[in-house]
């Protein structure tokens, strides 16, 4: 009883250390540790550790002989006898885990359309996608410092490379003449990107800022700002003039932020089982608990009627909140508490979003009238789909870090119960 209690504490424990990693280091991530020996493994050793620990590749689901190949694809390009040689060592040695949560398709009434583009550059890890206005998709390239954009229309691609190096471009988000502002949270910067000539212009976040990662603009045009250390920002973008507030929570990391149709920003805590909500003047913050203490929210949408939804990632639920009658509400996810929900958007009255623990990686809809759930296999299988954004026709834009790819999910079918 003893013994099981202590390696269920050193499980919690090594989770929470995962969630903790830093988003954020430069260089290589993760650690290196012992392959098995055999033919390959010295050119596994030599090819995959250029970005990341072998870790990675220890620590993976573990996959087929023809998902192999296609991953590391999207990451490196080898000679095919290398290919081979390396696909053949990782088959063989890293085949999928027996064990791995699995993606629950639930059919239902709406029809969903994939279609994904790979980025050009080669491991840039795809980290938040944008709906612009004029119907194009764009992403951070979070490990390549760029910015991309396809045209789904054509599949058109282009990049934008930024002037910083290493700057870890994180989340974005468009303004009102059309420029595409990031977060690069490596170097503690905005930045702006003028799709007409790729200009780029960087804003120097104060101290104590640090590691700016999820923009939003207010509907006065002011640019708010999660911050990994505990602060939210704000930017005049008309003067360049900073201003920020620390969250009454310590620790606090405020992760994804949104803003209702009163004006009021709101993030989540995703050190905390709390949402806020903030003056979108005075900066003053009101924290809200949700009902279970293990919560940890990373990402947040609102509905038109200004109820807050989130997704609860390590505990894999997702929750909504009536900020008039502070209630809660939480749904186990389909795919179960280890389903990892993350990237959400609203349409109407209905609630998507992934499930990024899950193989392959789902999009999951959630009619909150009906209170019924729908779910699609992705087709790349994601690879850890972390963010989402709805284009203006209801579709959805969707960046697949792991595998290096961006995706527009097309609706069809009933969209939304209001419209
Ligand atoms: C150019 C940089 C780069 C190189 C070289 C590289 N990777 Fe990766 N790899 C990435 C990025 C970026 C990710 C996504 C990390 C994330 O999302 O956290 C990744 C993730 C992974 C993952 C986790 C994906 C998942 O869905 O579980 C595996 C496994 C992996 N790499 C294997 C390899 C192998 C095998 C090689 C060598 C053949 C390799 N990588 C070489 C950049 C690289």
């Amino acid at each position: 009883m003893r013994k099981r209690g202590l390696l269920t504490l050193a499980l919690a424990t090594a989770a929470l250390a995962a969630l903790m990693l830093p988003e954020t280091t430069h260089g290589q991530r993760g650690q290196q540790v012992q392959l098995p020996d055999g033919p390959g493994k010295e050119l596994v050793q030599a090819a995959c550790t250029k970005c990341h620990g072998l870790n990675f590749i220890t620590n993976s689901f573990g996959f087929t002989r023809e998902e192999w190949p296609r991953l590391f694809a999207s990451m490196v390009a080898l000679p095919q006898n290398e290919a081979n040689a390396v696909t053949d060592y990782l088959a063989k040695n890293f085949p999928e885990k027996p064990d791995i949560p699995k993606a629950k398709i639930i059919p239902g009434p709406v029809t969903v359309n994939f279609k994904e583009w790979a980025a050009p550059t080669l491991g840039s890890r795809p980290h938040d996608p944008l709906a612009a206005r004029d119907g194009s998709l764009w992403w951070t390239g979070q490990y390549q410092s760029r910015l991309g954009r396809v045209d789904p229309r054509t599949g058109a691609i282009k990049e934008f490379p930024l002037d910083t190096p290493n700057s870890g471009p994180h989340g974005l988000v468009e303004d009102r003449d059309g420029n595409v502002w990031y977060t690069g949270i490596n170097v503690h910067e905005l930045g702006k990107v003028d799709p007409k000539t790729g200009a780029v212009t960087e804003y120097k976040v104060p101290e104590p800022g640090r590691n700016p990662h999820t923009p939003i603009f207010d509907h006065k045009g002011m640019l708010f700002f999660t911050m990994q250390n505990g602060y939210v920002g704000r930017l005049n973008p008309a003067n360049g003039e900073f201003k920020l507030a620390k969250s009454p929570s310590d620790p606090s990391y405020p992760y994804g932020i949104q803003v209702d149709s009163k004006n009021l920003v709101w993030y989540v805590d995703f050190r905390q089982p709390k949402l806020a909500s903030m003056d979108a003047v005075t900066m003053e913050i009101s924290e809200y608990t949700l009902p279970r203490a293990d919560a940890r929210p990373r990402r947040l949408a609102i509905t038109a009627d200004d109820i807050v939804w989130y997704t609860d990632f390590p505990m894999g639920y997702i929750g909504r909140f009536d900020p008039k009658t502070r209630q809660f509400k939480e749904w186990l996810s389909p795919g179960g508490k280890d389903s990892r929900p993350y990237g959400i958007a609203a349409v109407g009255d209905v609630i998507w979003y992934s499930e990024s623990g899950v193989k392959p990686n789902t999009l999951v809809r959630f009619d909150t009238k009906t209170e019924r759930f729908q779910t699609w296999a992705i087709p790349s299988a994601g690879h850890v789909v972390r963010n989402m954004m709805a284009t203006k026709e209801g579709n959805l834009v969707l960046a697949e870090s792991g595998i290096n790819k961006v995706a527009i999910a097309e609706v069809r079918g009933t969209r939304s119960t209001a419209d």
